[in-house]
Formats: C-alpha cells, sequence, structure tokens
C-alpha cells in the first residue's frame, strides 16, 4: 500500500471514535482542539451516523445532496458560534473591551453575518456591497469597520451617511475626500490609517499584504511615508484620527508574525506620540490566522494567536512607555473557514493508466477558485462511503473549460463510482465569497444545519437569474 493511504489511515483511526448520542449510535470525529474536530478540517458536528454516511450538524449529506441538488455548500451553524465564542473567551481573561471584528469579505452571506453579529462580533466590510449586507443583517452602524484601498465617493457618501463607526483610510486621495465629505451636523469622522508594516510572512504571494514598498495597500513605513499621512490626518478638520491598522497576510500558521507585526505598530505609535504628542487609542492587528485544510495542517490555534497579539501590544507598549491602545482584530477565514463544506456528485471517471484517474464533479472553479489562484491544497472523502478505507490515489477535477479546473491534484478516496456524493471541507472562507458565473454556471445553493434541521440560505442560481440583467439586442 502506498504510503499516502497508509497515513491516511492512521488519521482515520485516531480521529473517529464510536460515542453514544441520545438514541442514535454512531461514530463521531471528536472535538477537540481548536482547529474543529481534532485533526479534521470538518465542521465541529460532522459524524457518521448508522446508514454509513457522513453528517454535518445532524443532516445527512447525501441526503442533502439528493434534496437540494448539487454542488452544494453546508454550513454548520455550530461550528460558527463556536468559532466566534472561542474569540470571545480568549480575550476575556486578557482585555475585556477588545474588538473583535469579522471580516465579511470571508463569507458574506447575510444570515452568516447575522450569526456573527448574534455572537456580539464587530464586523468589517471593504465595499458598498459588504456594507449593505453588514447593515441589513443587523450591524449597529458603529459596529462597522470601512476597510478599501479605493472607496468611491459613493461608497463613503453611504458609509457616511449610515454613520459608519470607522473609516480605515487607505491612501492621501481618501484621506482629503473623506474630510471633504464629512463635518456635517459638526460631527467628525473616525478614522484609522492602514499602515503596512514590513513583514514577509509564509504564505502565498497573493495573500501577503505587510511588505514594506512594493504593496498596493496603505501607508508604508518607508521614507516616511507613514509619518507624513498621520501629520496629514492630525490637520484634517473633519476627521477624528483614532489610531493604526494593519493586516499583515492571510493563511498564517505561526503567531510569530503576529507578535512582530505588533513590535513594528507599537513602535510606531510611539514615534508618532514623540514627533506629534498623537496618543494611540485604537490598535488593529488585522486578521490572519490559517486554518486546517488538510488533516495534517498546523495552525496556532485562535487562543495563542489572541493571547500573543495582547502580550505582545501590552510588552511592547511598556517597553516604549506608552499607554496600551485599545486593541482590535479582523478575523475572516478562522471564524468560517472550516463551518462549511462543499458537495459535488460524481459525474464521470476517466483513468489514464499509469499517468492518473480523473474524477470529474459537477462544479469546480465556479464555487471553489482557490486551488486555481493560490495552489491551495484540499482533501475528501466520499459521503456515501465515509467508512469504507481509502484505495486509490485520484485527481478531482471540476467541469469548467480549463485544463486547471483541478479541485484537488491527488487525494486517496475508496473506490470511486459515478453518482458517488464528494465532500470537500474548510470551504466556508472565500469559497462563496468568490464563486463565479464562468461559462455561466448557475452558483451554488448555501444550506445552513443545525440540530438535525436544514435551512436554505443562499437560493440556488436559476439559468433565468443568469439573463436577469442582459438586455437581448435593439429592443
Ligand atoms: N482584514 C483585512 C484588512 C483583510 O484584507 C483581510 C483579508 C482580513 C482582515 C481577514 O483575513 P483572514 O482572517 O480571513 O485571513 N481570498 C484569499 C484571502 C484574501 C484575504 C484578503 N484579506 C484566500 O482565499 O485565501
Amino acid at each position: 500500500m502506498d504510503l499516502r493511504l497508509q497515513l491516511w489511515e492512521s488519521v482515520v483511526v485516531l480521529s473517529w471514535a464510536k460515542v453514544e448520542a441520545g438514541p442514535r449510535v454512531f461514530s463521531q470525529i471528536s472535538s477537540m482542539g481548536d482547529g474543529g474536530a481534532l485533526d479534521m478540517p470538518y465542521p465541529l458536528t460532522t459524524a457518521i451516523n448508522r446508514r454509513g454516511h457522513l453528517e454535518v450538524g445532524g443532516c445527512d449529506l447525501v441526503d442533502l445532496a439528493y434534496k437540494y441538488g448539487t454542488p452544494l455548500f453546508v454550513v454548520d451553524e455550530e461550528t460558527i458560534r463556536a468559532k466566534c465564542q472561542q474569540y470571545v473567551q480568549a480575550f476575556r481573561h486578557l482585555e475585556e473591551d477588545a474588538e473583535i471584528i469579522y471580516a465579511s469579505k470571508a463569507f458574506g452571506a447575510l444570515a452568516v453575518c447575522q450569526i456573527i453579529r448574534e455572537e456580539g462580533l464587530f464586523v468589517d466590510v471593504s465595499t458598498g456591497g459588504e456594507l449593505y449586507v453588514a447593515l441589513r443583517s443587523g450591524f449597529p452602524p458603529h459596529q462597522i469597520y470601512f476597510h478599501g484601498n479605493n472607496k468611491t465617493e459613493e461608497e463613503i457618501e453611504f458609509g457616511l451617511r449610515e454613520e459608519v463607526g470607522t473609516f480605515v483610510v487607505d491612501g492621501l486621495q481618501e484621506l482629503d475626500l473623506l474630510d471633504r465629505l464629512s463635518g456635517r451636523g459638526g460631527r467628525r469622522t473616525d478614522i484609522l490609517l492602514r499602515i503596512t508594516p514590513g513583514i514577509e510572512t509564509s504564505t502565498h504571494k497573493y495573500i501577503q499584504t505587510g511588505q514594506i514598498i512594493d504593496n498596493k495597500f496603505g501607508f508604508p513605513l518607508y521614507m516616511g511615508m507613514a509619518m507624513a499621512a498621520v501629520k496629514e490626518a492630525l490637520s484634517k478638520s473633519n476627521l477624528r484620527l483614532r489610531g493604526f491598522h494593519t493586516h499583515i497576510g492571510s493563511q498564517l500558521f505561526s503567531v510569530d508574525c503576529f507578535e512582530k507585526a505588533a513590535e513594528i505598530m507599537v513602535g510606531f505609535c510611539a514615534e508618532v506620540q514623540n514627533e506629534t504628542g498623537f496618543v494611540t487609542e485604537k490598535l488593529n492587528l488585522g486578521g490572519g490566522l490559517g486554518i486546517k485544510y488538510r488533516s495534517s495542517d498546523r495552525p496556532a490555534s485562535i487562543e495563542e494567536f489572541v493571547t500573543t497579539v495582547v502580550k505582545s501590544v501590552r510588552r511592547w507598549s511598556d517597553n516604549f512607555d506608552l499607554p496600551s491602545p485599545g486593541i482590535a482584530i479582523e478575523p475572516g477565514r478562522s471564524i468560517v473557514g472550516n463551518s462549511t463544506v462543499t458537495l459535488y456528485t460524481v459525474g464521470g471517471i476517466k483513468e489514464v493508466p499509469e499517468v492518473r484517474t480523473f474524477v470529474a464533479v459537477d462544479g469546480g472553479m465556479s464555487d471553489n477558485i482557490r486551488p486555481m489562484l493560490y495552489d491551495a491544497v484540499y482533501e475528501a472523502r466520499i459521503a456515501n462511503k465515509a467508512q469504507h478505507s481509502p484505495q486509490q490515489v485520484v485527481a478531482i477535477v471540476g467541469k469548467h473549460c480549463e485544463c486547471g479546473d483541478i479541485l484537488i491534484k491527488e487525494v486517496a478516496l475508496p473506490p470511486v463510482q459515478v453518482g458517488d456524493i464528494i465532500v470537500i471541507p474548510a470551504t466556508g472562507a472565500y469559497g462563496y465569497a468568490m464563486a463565479s458565473n464562468y461559462n455561466l454556471q448557475p452558483r451554488p445553493a448555501v444550506v445552513l444545519v443545525n440540530r438535525g434541521q436544514d435551512f436554505v440560505i443562499i437560493e440556488r442560481e436559476s439559468y433565468q437569474d443568469l439573463l436577469r440583467l442582459h438586455k437581448p439586442l435593439r429592443q
């Protein structure tokens, strides 16, 4: 047996334990540790039921696939709530007033935002569209942070009209524009300045955002550009500078880079205080904590991340003899990533002897662009063969007209047949959020599951939806 299969088996044996749950006996992925189920990228409620099927939130995934069709996103409410609560708990012991701000770009579904609002988090938005959804999901405007490196005048007007709590200013033109549009009713607009601190992180280059110079975001700590922006901000009569923001990257496994970011940012606050007298009220260290996409991934826990951020900000504030600023963070992926699985139906299998077996599913790059864009690596199972052991390594490919439309290059699965339901975990963040209509593929439905109940939270698009905005020629 190939080594990969042996490893996979040992993970399965370690992770699937028999438990008694009410009247039903089923195997459950033990929920231990922070990455979701033990060593698993799946939602916390994932289990194998009596029929030998995978279930999430008490709902049989095979039944959901038949009921709603595939591709289908299945979101576990309990996992989202648990992740929010882990953040709240982690801060509770260390920094009661910290702001935990959900980065809604990760998954901006109305119902998902509502759950996160109910858990007491704030929200960040980076476009007028995200702002609209945040407001419609009931976030009070003062709990909204407005990001974006090129906010349009309309977007700024929208934010001001709705009295958004804080604008995170990304450039000098925005500073001028926001100042010009602010000040109605004598009200100053609260702002943070986005700073790029010059930290290289070990993640895909498209999701590194803290490099110092060659970066479209924020004011760099280079040639005094960030300090000049502070002085400019302080001179604006309609703006009130409250502090600074940085976001150094995404899908980061180690907390060392956050420690470094805290050191550099607090150092900058000290320089600003020396040079201008401005005392930083708020320091927002962004999001970026990574999650498990595969059982072998080892991201830091939410608790480690929070502890590192709080302790480093305090330590460096002491070192620089500054009052410790209020802390904010902006997690996206680590809240919703592991809450969701995508279901696909196998439609075709092509075996190329001694090369590869291609298993074709009914979705692909239109519902998950991450493998193509970031070389993201996922794992998979077969929902209707959850207890079968893997026997072959296959590629799972999409249905789009691109050779690169490969969801997983190599994954060990039990023998696959047409009609099997493939489950790919950890698709909650930047999955539906980055879905497209490429090849005029309607976007999938999204179903929320909880305690055996399922609710559609985003309808599947129809062919009519695809033409909703089109106009026929000359009519
Ligand atoms: N704050 C700001 C300013 C951000 O730009 C981001 C993500 C976050 C917070 C949340 O970061 P998270 O905790 O989710 O890592 N599409 C890419 C990820 C792009 C991240 C963009 N910014 C992916 O699929 O990996």
